[in-house]
């Protein structure tokens, strides 16, 4: 598979089937995650793995919705503002963009690897801070959870609805 097809299998998985995530492949993601590029490669992040049903049922707390409950693992991302580069003309926190490329290498290397995922950020992150103390200093950016899809077809069969490529392209 090339990097285009890649990108179009990827798609948000929002119902997932109770087959185990293979360990190796957990670790292919957090390998991936780990190598994404950031800025001045500060590396401002941290990962944090949760697979057991009772760490999975305080991430359905931060997000409440039914789909989450079925999948089987989830990745929180955090950022260290203490890390992160902040650019020198106007302050600009770069935490979130690194936190970004390193979700979307996530993403990607779940699909190559046929398993579904999801961006979440409308999650409460002061309960997610509470829930998960460990980590209180930083700040939970993005859910990734993932797992099988219950139907695999969902990575041929979801429409990609984008803008066409002229509406966000300006050529000079
Ligand atoms: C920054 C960001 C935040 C998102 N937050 C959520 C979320 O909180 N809940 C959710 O169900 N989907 C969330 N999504 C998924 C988007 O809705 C989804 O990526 C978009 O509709 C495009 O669909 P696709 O991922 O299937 O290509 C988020 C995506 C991004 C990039």
């Amino acid at each position: 598979m090339n990097l285009m097809q890649l990108i179009n299998k990827r798609c948000s998985v929002r119902n997932y089937s109770d087959t185990p995530v293979e360990k190796e492949k957990i670790e292919y993601l957090l390998e991936a995650a780990r190598l994404a590029p950031s800025a001045t490669n500060a590396q401002p992040w941290k990962f944090l793995l949760i697979t057991s049903p009772e760490q999975l049922g305080k991430v359905y707390s931060c997000y409440p919705r039914e789909w989450i409950k079925n999948a089987p693992a989830c990745i929180i991302i955090y950022v260290d503002h203490a890390q992160s580069w902040k650019r020198a003309s106007d302050g600009k926190d770069h935490a979130d963009i690194d936190a970004a490329i390193a979700a979307e290498h996530i993403c990607l290397a779940a699909a190559e690897q046929d398993l579904g995922s999801c961006w979440v950020c409308n999650f409460n992150t002061e309960l997610c801070r509470e829930l998960f103390p460990q980590n209180e200093t930083l700040e939970p950016v993005i859910l990734i959870p993932f797992g099988y899809p219950k139907d695999p077809e969902v990575f041929t069969n979801t429409p990609k609805k984008r803008k066409k490529l002229d509406e966000i392209i300006e050529r000079y």
